[in-house]
């Protein structure tokens, strides 16, 4: 109940108070926990995953940073998963947000909701999202060798999209992060889930050591070739056309359940639509200086350096 959910959060952020701290993006301090950064909200719900969550090798686990196109590709899975469930005239992605039917997994600490969901259609779904690094997955994931989908999205349109969705989330009272100041807190690692280049390449590897379970995608490579990718993570021809119509951008951003009304978890609210800002690449050339695309461009060569990850 509500009163073990507070002494929890309390046991909680006794911890964090114990932790590095940076200048926080949408809240007054960012915390570092094993080796990322978190705002206190998203720590808590990584220590309650961490202690708490059971998975079963049946589980697919969507991954990514924050911003990578996580609605994306929940949508595109949920259909792929439950293809043979909803037709396309009454499908549940026309009337809820990808994010009311694909679970964030470290946000169940905060759901004021029994768990499964009872509003979502598919209380049994085994379909998960998650923004955890690898290193700090609940061992029960990597345990039960259930398969993992990552996706990444180049740094500087990652930047960007932060940037813009962080104006939705920022704290009334506090003080704004100039542009110039989130370059330079992105560069030092300090952005939601970063550092940004650790968080990919945690993934990157595991991919390399186990295809098999951990699959990386990258959001250029499935907007330039959705066909192929939706193929590729069906495993079937057919319905993959109306599942990549249904899901894409234009779709999903101009339905009503998408342009109102809000998500809410606990004390975070935010609009639906915001999820919905351009679904570009390369948009960060209109938001970047020269000054701005050096500092980012050189710090991710330096770390991705050897990694044969590149963007
Ligand atoms: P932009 O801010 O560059 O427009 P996430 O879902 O991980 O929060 O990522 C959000 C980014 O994905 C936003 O990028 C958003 O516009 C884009 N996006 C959302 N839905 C999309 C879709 N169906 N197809 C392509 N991009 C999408």
């Amino acid at each position: 109940g509500e009163g073990h959910r507070h002494r929890t959060s309390k046991r909680y952020r006794e911890i964090m108070s114990t932790l590095p701290k940076e200048l926080g993006w949408t809240s007054d301090h960012m915390y570092q926990y094993q080796g990322f950064w978190y705002t206190s909200m998203n720590l808590e719900g990584v220590m309650w995953a961490q202690q708490h969550f059971k998975a079963t090798r049946l589980d697919v686990f969507l991954a990514s940073t924050p911003k990578s196109g996580t609605t994306w590709l929940k949508a595109l899975m949920f259909a792929i998963m439950n293809r043979t469930r909803f037709d396309f005239s009454t499908h549940p992605l026309l009337t809820f947000n990808p994010h009311e039917l694909v679970t964030l997994l470290e946000f169940y600490f905060h759901w004021n909701i029994p768990y499964p969901n009872p509003n979502t259609p598919l209380p049994e779904t085994q379909l998960f999202q998650t923004h955890i690094p690898f290193t700090s997955l609940p061992e029960s994931i990597v345990d039960s060798q259930c398969r993992i989908l990552y996706l990444c999205r180049n740094p500087k349109d990652v930047f960007v999209s932060m940037y813009c969705f962080k104006e939705n989330l920022t704290d009334i009272n506090l003080a704004p992060l100039s542009i110039e100041e989130a370059v330079e807190q992105f560069c030092k690692g300090v952005s939601l889930f970063g550092p940004f280049w650790d968080h990919v390449l945690g993934y990157w590897k595991v991919s390399l050591e186990w295809p098999e379970r951990v699959l990386f995608l990258k959001y250029e490579d499935l907007k330039q070739d959705s066909l192929f990718h939706v193929k590729r993570l069906a495993g079937k021809k057919g319905i993959v056309h109306e599942i990549i119509k249904l899901c894409s951008f234009e779709n999903l951003s101009n339905l009503k359940v998408n342009k109102t009304g809000v998500l809410q978890a606990c004390d975070f609210i935010i609009e639906k639509k915001k999820f919905f800002r351009k679904g570009e690449v390369g948009d960060w050339k209109n938001h970047l200086t020269t000054e701005m695309v050096d500092c980012l461009n050189r710090i991710m060569n330096q770390k991705l350096d050897g990694s044969g990850l590149t963007f």
